[in-house]
């Protein structure tokens, strides 16, 4: 029985795709066949911060059309065996979407992989409806910011209503400093504000937005702090018990995270 879980925020540009991308790498990494799905209709980008643009042949219209099969639309990874992407197309709109297709879509999927995350679009519109319509568990992505978490509060309450009952969050862009410094929120407000379990946190780096403009996942770069928060959060979603990822200037932690 695979696990179909839709990454989503009440805002845009949070980390959405970022943390998607990552996370399926992880899970890839340890054994798990993941299919990662582009729900984000209008911009491809998956593709691009995965490095596979020049894979994508087809895309779902193709599968519509009946210009191709549905295992031909899926881009294998480069670097992960068991990691195939469903890139998004341009050319379709939500109402397009034919039901049937969809259906026997994610049958195909259900019966192939292990995970299926869905990496949804901003908002709560039509990409939102469409990507909680296929899943079951809901990971909210947020930033330590109150417009963000008052907004995700909305959302809990939008996947609750769509009988998603199993959401958790993830903290994405966590900068020590600005906590410190009193300009960011901290973990126990967002967790206070949103009442859900932690899932995990990522922290602010640049090396996020370089690996993802050189189509490079910061996954599969080993030394990084940020390899180790995706490696700590894949091990969480398997059940595995695990500490929040540390910050190199340890002495801030318990000011950070007490209360
Ligand atoms: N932990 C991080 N540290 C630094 N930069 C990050 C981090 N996470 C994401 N970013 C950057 O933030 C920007 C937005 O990220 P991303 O595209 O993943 O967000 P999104 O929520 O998917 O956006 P959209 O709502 O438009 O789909 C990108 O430039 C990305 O590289
Ligand atoms: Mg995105």
């Amino acid at each position: 029985m695979s696990r179909i879980i839709t990454m989503t925020s009440g805002k845009g540009g949070v980390g959405k795709s970022s943390v998607s991308v990552n996370l399926a790498m992880a899970l890839a990494h340890h054994q798990y066949k993941v299919c990662l799905i582009d729900g984000d209709f209008g911009l491809k980008n998956l593709d691009v911060m995965m490095g596979l643009e020049n894979r994508v042949v087809y895309d779902l219209n193709d599968v519509i059309q009946g210009r191709c099969d549905i295992h031909q639309v899926l881009v294998k990874d480069k670097r992960e065996n068991s990691l195939y992407l469903l890139p998004a197309c341009k050319s379709l709109s939500f109402q397009n979407l034919d039901a049937t297709v969809m259906a026997s879509l994610i049958k195909y999927l259900e019966t192939e992989f292990d995970f299926i995350l869905v990496d949804s679009p901003a908002g709560i519109e039509q990409g939102f409806t469409y990507a909680t319509s296929i899943a079951d568990e809901a990971i909210i992505v947020v930033n330590l910011d109150l417009a963000t978490l008052r907004d995700n509060d909305r959302v809990v309450g939008l996947l609750m209503k769509k009988n998603i009952h199993n959401i958790s969050m993830i903290i994405n862009r966590v900068n020590v400093e600005d906590i410190e410094e009193g300009r960011s929120l901290t973990i126990n407000d967002a967790k206070e504000i949103l009442a859900l379990p932690l899932l995990g946190i990522v922290y602010d780096d640049h090396e996020m937005i370089e690996s993802n403009n050189r189509g490079r996942p910061i996954y599969l770069q080993k030394g990084q702090l940020l390899h180790q928060c995706f490696e700590n959060i894949s091990m969480r979603i398997l059940g595995h018990d695990r500490a929040l990822t540390k910050y190199k200037k340890r002495s801030l932690l318990s000011r950070i995270f007490s209360g």
